[in-house]
């Protein structure tokens, strides 16, 4: 199974994961792609690489820091200085930026041309520089505009374009003239006034999450609006082919976009090796959420009267995970509950299923050396402990990954921090997905 990742910060809120994960199924590609909540851009490699990754897109803010780690660049990341796809061959790294063709793919298959026309963008960040660039490419006459002044001049000179001021008086009088107008702003500004535009305008913003106050007054004065998930869509589609080397259907890949979309939190279940923390994220996380924490292995063993050790002893794995996947059965009763799996759960596809049907599933993750190391000496745990004897724990690792990945929406690094931080980072992902407690 091939694995694929998207990563940023935050990150839950991205769209990726089911556009890609729709192409797979409809091309019956046995891959999965999933939600990578690095600390920066180099953590994000550094985690691909101990995954075995093919192939990671890149969001804010992590978009230029990748392409300094890159071991080489295509043209649209050399030109752009922006990596959003990274395609790993072996232990090197390639960066793209597919962001300008998405662009253009955006605008043409809305029927835009936007050769010899004038666009102005809003912004001068990653998704600004991207747009600028695709749009000089098919000689679009472009004009950058910033709040801040002076990051406007220097894109703009880099580039080879014009900018203005960002004061009402010459945005007033760009609006007015532009053909296209293309929203980069990381966060919605409200100096854009509907009765400075005009109906033939098109406007497009890159925030598809939320709206912002260029999309209410462009919807106001009655402009041509081009939804900023059709950017996301063939900024995809080209990553798609670099990622697999095959052309991705676009409508299969369009209708992953209209897949349930979660908005309230039912049950959080953490999944992970043994030894990722996920005892200790659980509960304070439980805590901090004000949910039941469920411990699938306690359970079993407040059940059985027995440890999980003996259980082992005396009746063998496969009796165990038929407790294991009975206990996962009824902890889906509760609602408002933080579930704490064992590290073999995701082993049967139907507790990989019953998982994904309870509510969100977060993966903790720490590299070989990390789990070996808070593991050594733990004699509570059969499968270490067999794995271990056998010389069999490296491959036991690895046979994991790809049933972590296939089950999880989103993996959460667990090493350089404290329980405590990690709990921290997954309620900031949920908040700011919008997905609501209770
Ligand atoms: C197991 C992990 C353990 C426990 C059992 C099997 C596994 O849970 O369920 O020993 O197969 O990885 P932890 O991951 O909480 O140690």
């Amino acid at each position: 199974m091939q694995l694929f990742a998207v990563t940023g910060k935050p990150i839950w809120h991205s769209l990726s994961p089911q556009l890609h994960n729709a192409a797979y199924q409809n091309l019956g590609l046995r891959a999965r792609y999933f939600r990578l909540a690095a600390g920066s851009a180099r953590q994000a490699l550094e985690i691909s690489k101990q995954l075995g990754i093919s192939g990671l897109n890149v969001t804010a803010p992590y978009k230029q820091d990748m392409a300094e780690l890159m071991d080489e660049l295509d043209v649209s990341a050399r030109k752009t200085g922006v990596v959003n796809t990274v395609v790993f061959k072996g232990s090197k790294t390639k960066g793209y930026n597919t962001d300008p063709d998405g662009v253009i793919g955006a605008l043409i298959n809305s029927g835009v041309n936007p050769s010899k026309r004038r666009a102005l963008i809003l912004g001068a960040g990653g998704s600004a520089r991207a747009a600028a660039f695709g749009l000089l490419q098919c000689r679009a006459e472009v004009t950058i505009a910033n709040r801040t002044n002076s990051k406007a001049v220097s894109l703009a000179k880099e580039l080879g374009c014009a900018s203005v001021p960002w004061t009402p008086s010459s945005l007033r009088k760009t609006i007015k003239d532009a053909d296209v107008i293309i929203g980069c702003l990381s966060q919605s500004e409200d100096i854009v006034q509907s009765k400075w535009l005009n109906k033939h305008t098109v406007v497009m913003d890159a925030r598809y999450v939320h709206t912002s106050h260029l999309i209410e007054q462009a919807t106001k004065a009655g402009c041509r609006m081009i939804n900023g998930r059709l950017w996301l869509l063939h900024q995809a589609a080209i990553a798609f082919e670099h990622f697999t080397g095959q052309k991705p259907d676009i409508s299969a890949m369009e209708e992953g976009l209209s897949d349930f979309r979660l908005s309230r939190l039912p049950a959080l279940s953490v999944i992970g090796f043994m030894g990722c923390g996920k005892s200790s994220v659980t509960r304070i996380l439980a805590k901090k959420l004000n949910y039941k924490k469920t411990d699938i292995d306690r359970t079993i063993e407040r059940r059985t009267g027995t440890s999980i050790a003996e259980i082992f002893k005396n009746k063998g794995e496969p009796f165990f995970r038929k407790l294991e996947s009975a206990a996962l059965m009824n902890a889906g009763r509760h609602s408002r509950a933080v579930l704490d799996c064992g590290g073999g759960i995701v082993k049967s596809i139907a507790n990989r299923r019953l998982l994904q049907f309870y509510g969100p599933v977060a993966w903790l993750w720490a590299d070989e050396e990390e789990t070996l190391r808070r593991l050594a000496g733990n004699k509570t745990r059969p499968v270490l402990n067999d794995s271990l004897a056998s010389g069999n724990f490296h491959r036991l690792l690895a046979s994991r990954i790809p049933l972590y990945a296939q089950t999880a929406d989103i993996l959460f690094p667990s090493f350089q921090k404290s329980p405590n931080q990690i709990a921290d980072d997954i309620i900031r992902e949920i908040d700011c997905a919008g997905i609501r407690r209770g």
